[in-house]
This record gives structure tokens, C-alpha cells and sequence, in this order.
């Protein structure tokens, strides 16, 4: 038993009780994170000391997928989700749910689904059992992910296919009629580029005029050091407020690894080459690209700060570097450090310079 008490108490000894996200942003806006499966069952003691330190809302970054809630068609698997929404109440962090409607990880069976009846019944009833379980539960819906191709036409996608193009619309109103009490978003990748942010308002506004509920866009914001797109993501924050919307950053991670192609799409892959150059922060990262990802963090936020009339939350899609989906996408196998918290779950200079903005205007 004592030693149990010791081995917890070293344990704790190594988490940071230094300054919070939370708490240094609490009069701005939310600050999220995604929780991985073993995140959700509380299954390693640092990081769910790091998310209750840090963090006042949670999304997963997985299991409230469809292929996870309704793995077979009509049997629905809340099991996870139920703990999270739960885990959320317990520590007074808002949940989000990600995602009612996306063309990737759907269940196998819907891959095999070829006419428009079915695919309608299955996007009714997915939307309607999921939103309604929910409902006043969690804070908001991405109710559709990632609808948009790059030049901001329709993503030719198994829904838009079948069921035509006024499919977000629909999602949109279903999700209303289920979930009166939750938020309901638009999510995307690169929506700051002017094209496809042309194609977001485009959609934003037909939901509108459809007379259907909308209230915010999730930017993801996957986005490259050195090459954060500063100006575009200004203006699109300005053109999504005057909409009448709330504009959250959904996704934020700044990746450091080379890449042959922007954006998130998961489909997408780049070829592992047999060459340093291509992996090459996997014994660490030099201080200079340390100092490099706190000057792209510390001008993000400052951009966050400075709309914080129009900007509800802030989402890193994780908790630390180790947990980070970009060591195993575009490329598998790779180490990224692309948050604020390293492996050891220790806070890098870029948590530090993000924390000092915010003491520098006080
Ligand atoms: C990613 C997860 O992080 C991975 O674990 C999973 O294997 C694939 O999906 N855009 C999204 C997220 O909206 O759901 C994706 O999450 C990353 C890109």
C-alpha cells in the first residue's frame, strides 16, 4: 500500500504545477484537447493529471466516429462515449462531439452501400440516435467534417454522391430536431485558404437560408512551422463572425517533419524514403526548431488574443507529442512534436512563450 502511495507521489512529482492553460486563457476562450482511447479510460495517471491541469474541453479524437458508435448497422456502441461525456461532468470540462457525418472512418458496411435509400437511412438514423443521446450533454456537434475539396467545391464523398448536394443542409437540420440544446458546427481543414473559405461561407450561407441552425466553424488548424498562414486565418475569422458564427480552432497541431502536400485529408499518404532528412528530430528536437515552434505558437495566439470577441475555443488535437497522430501520418513511423507537451508530458518552450503573452498584457 505505501508503496503504491510512493510510487503515485513520484509519479505526480514529475507533472508540472506551473502555470495552466486553462486557467491563463480562462477569461478568453476554452482550451481543448482530443483524448485517445486510453486517455478516455483514465489508463496513465500523467496525462490525466496534464488534461485536468491544462484543459476545459474535450473532443475525441476517435471514438464518437461512426465507424466506433454504430459498428454494425443499427447496433450502437456508446460504451467509451458515455465515459468521456461522463468524465467531463466529473471534472467541469465541456465535451465535443467529433463527428456526426464524415466521408472517412464510417463503419465497413456503409463502404459496401451503393443505393440512395439505404444511405439515407443510415445518415438519418445515425445523426437522430447519436445527437439525440447527447443532447444537453455536451456542448457542441461537428456536425459535418471535412464537406469541401480545396478550390471550395463539394467533396465528391459517399453522402454527396447519394444523396446529393444539399446533404449538409440536411445533417444540419437533423441534428437540430435531435439536439435542440447543443451547438452545432461546420469542421474543416485548410477553410482559412480563400478558396475553400469561399466554399465554407457558400455552404454556411445555404444552411442559413434553408432556415436551419448553425453556430460555429471548427478551423481545424493543421498547420506547418514557419508556414502558418497568419493573414488568411485573420481574415477568416473576420468573414465567419460576420456570418453570425462562433469561430473555434478545432485541431491545432504545428508540425515540424518534411511534407510533400498540405492539408489533412487521412486518405492521403507520402511515401517513407529511406533518409534521414525525412525523419529527422527522432532523438530530439535542436533548440533552434524548439525556438522556431514557439515563435509560430506565440503568433498564433497572439492572432487567438487578439480576436478573443470572436474565437469561443481552442482544441490541440492531443495531449503531448507522444500521442500525436503526425508521427504516423502522412508518413508512418516518423516522430513529430508538433504541441506544447513533450513525451514525458513535460511543457516545451512553446508552452512557456504562449503562457507569457497572455502575462505580458496583465
Ligand atoms: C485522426 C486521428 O487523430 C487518428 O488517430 C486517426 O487514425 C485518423 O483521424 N481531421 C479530423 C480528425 O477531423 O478526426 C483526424 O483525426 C485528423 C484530421
Amino acid at each position: 500500500m505505501l508503496g503504491l502511495l510512493l510510487v503515485a507521489c513520484t509519479r505526480t512529482e514529475t507533472i508540472p504545477t506551473g502555470p495552466s492553460l486553462k486557467k491563463t486563457f480562462a477569461d478568453d476562450f476554452l482550451i481543448g484537447t482530443a483524448l485517445s482511447i486510453g486517455q478516455i479510460e483514465e489508463k496513465d495517471s500523467l496525462a490525466d493529471a496534464l488534461i485536468r491541469e491544462q484543459f476545459n474541453a474535450l473532443t475525441a479524437e476517435n471514438i464518437m466516429k461512426s465507424m466506433f458508435l454504430q459498428p454494425e448497422w443499427g447496433k450502437f456502441d456508446f460504451a467509451l462515449a458515455d465515459k468521456l461525456v461522463d468524465y467531463g461532468k466529473k471534472n467541469n470540462m465541456a465535451i465535443i462531439g467529433h463527428t456526426l457525418v464524415w466521408h472517412s472512418q464510417l463503419p465497413r458496411f456503409v463502404y459496401r452501400l451503393t443505393d440512395k435509400d439505404s444511405v439515407s437511412e443510415f445518415f438519418t438514423n445515425h445523426i437522430t440516435t447519436v445527437a439525440s443521446r447527447y443532447d444537453g450533454k455536451i456542448l457542441g456537434w461537428d456536425v459535418v467534417n471535412e464537406a469541401l475539396n480545396e478550390d471550395g467545391t463539394m467533396r465528391g464523398s459517399i453522402f454527396y454522391r447519394l444523396l446529393g448536394e444539399d446533404y449538409v443542409t440536411e445533417a444540419f437540420r437533423l441534428a437540430q430536431l435531435a439536439a435542440p440544446n447543443t451547438e452545432l458546427y461546420y469542421n474543416d481543414y485548410n477553410i482559412e485558404q480563400p478558396n475553400k473559405r469561399a466554399g465554407a461561407i457558400a455552404l454556411i450561407k445555404k444552411i442559413k437560408e434553408a432556415g436551419v441552425r448553425i453556430d460555429g466553424v471548427g478551423i481545424q488548424g493543421h498547420w506547418h512551422a514557419r508556414r502558418i498562414p497568419l493573414k488568411d486565418i485573420e481574415e477568416s475569422i473576420l468573414e465567419y463572425t460576420a456570418l453570425g458564427l462562433k469561430v473555434m480552432i478545432t485541431e491545432l497541431d504545428v508540425e515540424l517533419l518534411p511534407r510533400n502536400f498540405t492539408g489533412a485529408d487521412i486518405s492521403e499518404r507520402m511515401k517513407m524514403k529511406d533518409d534521414p532528412a525525412f525523419n529527422p528530430y527522432v532523438a530530439g528536437v535542436p533548440d533552434s526548431v524548439q525556438q522556431q515552434l514557439a515563435s509560430d505558437y506565440e503568433a498564433l495566439f497572439k492572432l487567438f488574443l487578439k480576436h478573443r470577441d470572436h474565437i469561443t475555443r481552442v482544441t490541440f488535437w492531443g495531449v503531448n507529442d507522444g500521442q500525436s497522430w503526425l508521427n504516423g501520418w502522412p508518413a508512418p513511423g516518423r516522430t513529430n512534436h508538433p504541441l506544447l507537451f513533450d513525451r514525458d508530458f513535460k511543457p516545451k518552450p512553446a508552452f512557456y512563450k504562449v503562457i507569457e503573452i497572455k502575462d505580458n498584457l496583465n
